[in-house]
């Protein structure tokens, strides 16, 4: 019987299929578990299975010992692993991709609609009991047909994404390390751009990249003046992707119209700036957050762990 310690609240069913054959200590609070409380969890562990919440770095590691086999995150980001310090140890790493792909898009689909429809901010004039009436002129935003949406990172979430706004009607253009394969090109009648291209033709920039030190504020002043004075950022990706402090500075500047964001850079802290500013909607990191995509997460991260307890490959490994 193998230890597993899981560090934060998951669904009962990924759970039991752990607690089948394996002795497991989990958090039960839907509040994240305090770093001294997963230090004094962790050591023995074959197993940690982590919320995006944890940080995975060296301490934990060695806290948890030399049996340590594995990392399985219940996340596809896993910028809160320390995935160097795990492959020095020779414990695994594993992830959730697919499985949150079209909810993650969703959202991203969202926000563009949010932003440039002015929703967040209409919704706020009914809730605050504003006096409003019907006008030629109230509230307009702008339609999202046949402007160019400008994906920078185009995996999975980033295709889906293109997929949505195609159905919209927008025009697609994206930037990734390696140029898609034609076939998809076409079906996406997307354009292979540079980043450069990329941020001055687009009207609604959407970020699908992974976070790593290549991506940190990659989105800041420089980037941010590039776009168009009327344009839109959308991060679905992670918050510190962006800088911050240079997205609110635009926003207050109008450097840029508007932008939706799901992730923040010193999550759960949003910075003061940004609450205050009309233009931008705001949403508490709710990319994933379904019951089927959070269940089909979790058990997916249990079946990785699974897999690697009985000997096998993992299903998901990130190196
Ligand atoms: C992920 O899996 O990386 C998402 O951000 C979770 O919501």
């Amino acid at each position: 019987m193998a230890k597993i310690v899981v560090t934060g609240k998951i669904p009962e069913i990924a759970l039991e299929k752990l607690k089948k054959s394996h002795e497991v200590i989990s958090w039960g609070e839907e509040t994240p578990i305090s770093r001294d409380e997963m230090l004094e969890r962790v050591p023995g562990a074959n197993v940690i299975v982590s919320l995006l919440t944890e940080k995975i770095d060296e301490e934990v590691l060695t806290s948890a010992g030399n049996d340590l086999k594995a990392v399985c995150n219940v996340a596809v980001g896993y910028n809160n692993i320390d995935v160097a310090a795990c492959k020095s140890k020779n414990v695994l790493v594993t992830n959730t991709p697919g499985v949150l792909t079209d909810a993650t898009a969703d959202i991203a689909m969202a926000l563009i609609l949010m932003t440039t429809r002015r929703l967040s901010e209409g919704e706020r004039v009914i809730r605050n009991q504003e006096p409003w009436a019907w006008g030629m002129f109230y509230m307009l935003g702008s339609s999202i047909q046949n402007q160019t949406l400008g994906i920078l990172g185009m995996g999975q979430i980033g295709i889906a994404t293109a997929l949505r706004a195609k159905s919209f009607g927008m025009k697609i253009i994206y930037t990734r390390r390696n140029r898609l394969d034609e076939k998809i090109e076409k079906e996406l009648s997307a354009q292979y751009v540079s980043l450069d291209e990329l941020l001055q033709q687009s009207d609604i920039v959407s970020l699908h990249c992974p976070y790593s030190t290549e991506t940190h504020h990659l989105i800041s002043d420089a980037q941010l003046s590039k776009m168009k004075k009327t344009s839109y950022l959308i991060n679905t990706a992670r918050g510190p992707i962006v800088n911050e402090e240079a997205l609110a500075n635009a926003l207050i500047n109008k450097t840029i119209a508007g932008a939706g964001l799901d992730v923040y850079e010193n999550e759960p802290k949003v910075n003061e700036k940004l609450l205050k500013l009309d233009n931008v909607v705001l949403l508490p990191h709710l990319g994933s957050a379904t019951v089927e995509t959070r269940t089909a997460m979790a058990t997916t991260a249990a079946n990785n762990a699974l897999e690697i307890l009985s000997g096998n490959k993992p299903l998901n490994p990130v190196y």
